[in-house]
């Protein structure tokens, strides 16, 4: 028995910040942000907006295209790095939100890995016969843990805010649905992109010296060249691992939905894999990178605008803090 989704959601806040809001706060321009980039704007929540409550509208229009009651749902999964609270799980807090209890719900914490490393549990649990539906979301809140400063600006300019939602079902024609999952991780790489309190090793999680020298430890940290290197080798690697594992090979591929990281990083990557730009897909000038909630948004565009079709092979990529990768590849 495969996994297949039957449904999928998206939302993102309405406030609009371009290139241009930044750098009223920061000494940064349009021009830098998008070459470097590619990123024209991203979305910020206006306040007291976490990621259950982006995942909220997503999940509700997963599951109205699915046909699937919110209480039908048997496994609730919620891919973060930017979770409502240290405890209890998003995942919880969503399941709340919704109306529904009684099933298991857990966070997925893998950044921008984190998508893919959530629909391979939900796609396990399917398979197995532990669940029948399954509802997979990813959603970030990162615009309140950004240094909005020219301190913080190499990162500050990256990410944004936004949410995307999958129901999976069983799918019994084994040709057809989520083909096969593939996750890799090496912590030895761990510090290269981080956010490092508040930290449980401090007694109090949260110093004086953390909140006057927010530079250092509050925020972001990332040394992006490294991150570059490695995001451009691993993607195409854990993109062909998926299509050698079932047979395929890149000319197979009708689209690809890379983690929506850098537009420059899928750019490379689609030029190493020689896949033509119409079989990639990319939202990032628009959404900026929202991490575990990237693959969901650009997967519902991507549908919407007519790219993923019935019998397309897609496969969704990804790459991120851990360091971490992995590959979905579905037959749609
Ligand atoms: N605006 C203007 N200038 C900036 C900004 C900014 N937002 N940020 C940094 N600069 C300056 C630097 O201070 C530096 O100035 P200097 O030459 O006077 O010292 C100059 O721009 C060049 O800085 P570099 O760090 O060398 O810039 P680089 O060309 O490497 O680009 C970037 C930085 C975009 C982060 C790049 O390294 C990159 O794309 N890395 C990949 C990381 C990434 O995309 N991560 C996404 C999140 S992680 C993930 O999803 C996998």
């Amino acid at each position: 028995m495969n996994a297949r989704i039957l449904g999928i959601g998206h939302h993102t806040p309405d406030r609009v910040v371009t290139n241009d809001a930044l750098s009223q706060l920061m000494d940064t321009s349009d021009e830098w942000i998008q070459q470097r980039t590619g990123i024209r704007e991203r979305r910020f929540v206006a306040s007291d907006e976490g990621p259950a409550d982006l995942a909220v509208p997503a999940a509700r229009d997963a599951l109205a295209s699915a046909g699937v009651k919110a209480s039908d749902v048997d496994l609730v999964l919620l891919a973060t790095l930017s979770p409502d609270f240290d405890c209890p799980a998003s995942a919880a807090v969503l399941q709340r939100r919704l109306g529904i209890g009684g099933m298991p719900a857990m966070d997925v914490r893998n950044q921008c890995s984190g998508f893919v490393y959530a629909l391979a549990v939900g796609d396990a649990f399917i398979r197995s016969g532990r669940a029948r539906h399954v509802l997979v979301c990813g959603a970030e809140t990162h615009s309140t843990g950004l240094d909005q400063t020219t301190k913080g600006r190499e990162v500050a300019v990256i990410f944004g805010d936004g949410a995307g939602a999958v129901v999976l079902g069983p799918e019994p024609d084994a040709r057809k649905g989520i083909l096969s999952t593939h996750l890799h991780s090496e912590g030895k790489f761990a510090e290269k992109l981080m956010v490092e309190a508040p930290t449980s090793r401090n007694w109090p999680r949260i110093t004086e010296e953390m909140l006057d020298d927010p530079g250092s430890r509050l925020w972001p940290r990332m040394e992006g060249r490294y991150v570059f290197k490695h995001a451009v080798t691993r993607f195409p690697e854990v993109v062909q691992e998926a299509l050698e594992a079932n047979g395929y090979t890149t000319a197979d591929l009708d689209v690809f939905i890379p983690h929506q990281a850098n537009l420059r990083i899928s750019e490379f990557v689609a030029g190493v894999l020689e896949l033509p730009p119409e079989k990639v897909f990319n939202n990032i000038q628009r959404y900026g990178n929202t991490t575990a909630a990237s693959i969901p948004i650009a997967l519902h565009e991507a549908c919407d605008a007519g790219l993923v079709r019935p019998g397309a092979l897609v496969c969704l990529g990804a790459f991120g803090a851990g360091f971490t990768w992995a590959a979905a590849l579905i037959r749609w």
